[in-house]
């Protein structure tokens, strides 16, 4: 079912849908989307997922990647989050290894490989605890939306001058700050995090977005085919960005638009992207 609840007066959508994703993708016009953020099942045997041999997941992730492909606008970008698949004899399958040579097949041009630090997890007795996951970023060719401004976080040294040749005497950096890099330090959707529903692996708005603020404009259109509990199109909506997607459980998809609706009504809370993180050796954690 598909369901256009709401479609606002101001100069953005949301459309969101209890579907399979090919089935929804399917409606979707060529090259209509600007950024497509998703984080797809990692095969692991979550609640929401059969655990399929390794073959079929690929095979799974190949159908629904040509048509993100076929719907991203040429100056898009597509943002594929995961971790690892966990095969036999508990063997780590890094699945961005894996599924980089299907963006490849479709000639996309990988940007970053952006790495997701975050401090709670589960604490491994047989290997060391996994505290990062990655986020793919690939373009469709190299004209593509990057607002840097958007997304500059302080500067370590702001006032730092130049203390000799030509420049000297001026500020050395960007008194808009740095560009954030390709580590992103930011919390996990854990128990006690803000932002927690039901859902077993909600990725952080903040997350994404950096994703939106930096590779789209005000009014573009941010897809997410495995949606879950619509954290990609609170992301969206929060920066005037129309937000899309669907998730085969209609309970998240509930879930999704009452985050939506809180959000219209004002009381929906996301963590802010500029809170520093949690330090236990600060007073009141650095908070
Ligand atoms: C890792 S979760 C995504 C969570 C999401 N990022 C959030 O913050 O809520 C993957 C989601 O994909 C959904 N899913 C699995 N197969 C699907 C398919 N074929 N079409 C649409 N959604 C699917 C699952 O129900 C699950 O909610």
């Amino acid at each position: 079912m598909t369901a256009t609840l709401f479609s606002l007066e101001t100069d953005y959508t949301v459309d969101m849908a209890v579907m399979d994703n090919l089935d929804y993708l399917h409606k979707i016009p060529d090259e209509s989307i600007h950024l497509i953020v998703t984080s797809p099942p990692y095969n692991i045997g979550k609640k929401y997922e059969k655990k399929a041999l390794l073959e079929h997941y690929i095979a799974e992730q190949a159908a629904t990647i040509a048509e993100c492909v076929r719907v991203l606008h040429p100056k898009g970008s597509l943002c594929w989050q995961v971790g690892n698949h966990i095969g036999s004899d508990k063997e780590v399958i890094p699945l961005d290894a894996i599924l980089y040579p299907l963006f490849k097949e479709h000639d996309l041009i990988m940007r970053n490989r952006i790495i997701w630090h975050f401090e709670h997890g589960l604490h491994c007795k047989y290997r060391f605890s996994g505290r990062y996951e990655t986020i793919m970023w690939f373009t469709k060719s190299s004209d593509y939306t990057f607002n840097l401004d958007a997304v500059r976080v302080p500067s370590k040294y702001p006032g730092k001058k130049y203390f000799k040749g030509p420049r000297k005497g001026q500020y050395s950096c960007n008194p808009l700050g740095k560009n954030p890099g390709d580590v992103w330090v930011i919390p996990n959707v854990k128990a006690n995090h803000c932002e927690k529903t039901i859902h077993p692996c909600q990725f952080p708005v903040e997350l994404v977005e950096r994703l939106v603020l930096a590779l789209t404009n005000e009014g573009d259109t941010v897809l997410d085919p495995y949606l879950g509990v619509g954290s990609t199109v609170i992301a969206a909506i929060k920066n005037n960005r129309s937000g899309c997607g669907c998730d085969t459980v209609a309970e998240y998809i509930e879930i999704a638009w009452d985050r939506v609706n809180q959000y219209w009504e004002g009381t929906l809370k996301t963590r802010p992207m500029d809170r520093p993180i949690y330090d236990p050796t600060l007073p009141g954690g650095g908070q």
